[in-house]
């Protein structure tokens, strides 16, 4: 049963989360957590008042059992000042996790946004820039703040995100987006997974997945990049155990299922995992998600069918192709909860409406995996 907006009011009267766990002897699972059951994880970002919500918290414990924090466990959230550690939020999250028996996401350690200036600075250098060697000792010392406060809690962790340019490059140490690079050196991929790995290692923590993230994971270029720098890890003994495409999509065939399927087929091929990291599937014609929201972009037109019934197929094709994959794909996550709250102002990406209500993608989505889980069981 969802809790409607309507019914708020006579559910608050009594209802507890735990009071309205789905019903365990229904014939065919319909919640997407109980069919999704064996394919794969499936997940949530979720903004802190989420869990001060009635009916986004009743939506995160019935239809998930992985969650990410959207922003708290970035470095500007985690580490404001250097070593002033703040959990609070991510606390909030894990806590919430815990209750339900879900797995948590951690996002992520290294990005070139929503990390603080600090962070390069150094007031007694001459050029006031903090030198390599001073940016990874507190690379490593915010690694270790965060694995050690949630040891035991976190299932993976995002390394590195966005690195690469569309086209395969890494991003340039000058340019937008090469903060890090700048700082450390072109091996600044390699010595985050080399610190991730020892502090987990330190921890006993082994098992929590080492991820690479990014956005447009799909092209070609990016893809080649990506595949070329997993196998050069490996090759090094550079542990990394999961590639994390963000599926930041377009309702009308952008990507297409063939682009996708090639790139699962790449990235399988590494002998990682695949994640499906940030889904939203952006409905607004005339914009594009460029990686940091919603962007003018002429060229996107066949987003005009952006209605509910061309958004749930959409969601239906791409969930079918999940399934085909599945034993290479690890989890897959929405990034959000209602479109009301989505980063992607005004692209109604997500499987739940402003008022929370389930949209008919959110029905596509259940059928696409009540039938793989039907396959499955064959
Ligand atoms: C976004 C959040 O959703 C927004 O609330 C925030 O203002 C900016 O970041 N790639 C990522 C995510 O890896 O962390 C971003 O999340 C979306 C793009």
């Amino acid at each position: 049963m969802f809790i409607s907006m309507k019914s708020v009011s006579a559910i608050v009267a009594g209802i507890c989360l735990g009071a309205v766990a789905f019903q365990a002897q229904a014939q065919e699972p319909t919640r997407l957590r109980d069919a999704a059951e064996g394919l794969f994880l499936i997940g949530n970002a979720a903004p802190t008042r989420a869990f001060s919500d009635l009916i986004a918290s009743d939506i995160l414990a019935q239809d998930f059992n992985r969650l990410t924090c959207e922003n708290e466990m970035k470095f500007d959230a985690t580490e404001p000042q250097e070593g002033q550690f703040n959990f609070r939020a991510g606390d909030t999250l894990v806590e919430f996790a815990q209750k339900y028996g879900m797995k948590v996401h951690g996002h992520t350690f290294m990005w070139h946004s929503q990390t603080p200036q600090w962070v390069f600075q150094d007031s007694s250098a001459p050029n006031g820039r903090a030198s390599r060697e001073l940016v990874l000792k507190r690379l490593e010392n915010h690694i270790r703040g965060l694995m050690t406060h949630w040891k035991g809690k976190i299932d993976s962790w995002d390394v590195c995100n966005e690195c690469f340019e569309d086209d395969g490059r890494v991003r340039a140490a000058g340019g937008f987006g090469g903060n890090w690079r700048a700082a450390i050196g072109d091996d600044y991929m390699e010595q985050a997974f080399k610190i991730a790995d020892k502090v987990a290692k330190e921890l006993g923590e082994e098992k929590v997945l080492l991820v690479y993230n990014d956005f447009n994971m799909y092209k070609p270029g990016k893809v080649q990049a990506v595949v070329k720098m997993v196998n050069d890890f490996k090759a090094k003994g550079i542990r990394i155990d999961a590639i994390g495409m963000q599926a930041h999509w377009q309702s009308n065939d952008d990507p297409s299922i063939e682009t996708i399927e090639a790139a699962f087929k790449a990235y399988a091929g590494t002998g990682c995992k695949i994640i499906i990291s940030e889904m939203d599937v952006n409905t607004r014609n005339g914009f594009r998600n460029s990686g940091r929201g919603l962007e003018r972009d002429d060229s996107v037109q066949g987003n005009a069918d952006s209605s509910a019934e061309a958004l749930a197929k959409r969601y239906a094709d791409l969930f079918d192709l999940f399934v085909k994959y599945q034993k290479d794909i690890y989890a897959v996550t929405l990034w959000g909860i209602g479109d009301g709250w989505s980063w992607l102002r005004g692209g109604q990406p997500l499987l739940f409406d402003n008022n929370l209500d389930p949209k008919p993608c959110y029905y596509s989505v259940l059928k696409s995996l009540q039938k793989g889980q039907k396959e499955l069981k064959k």
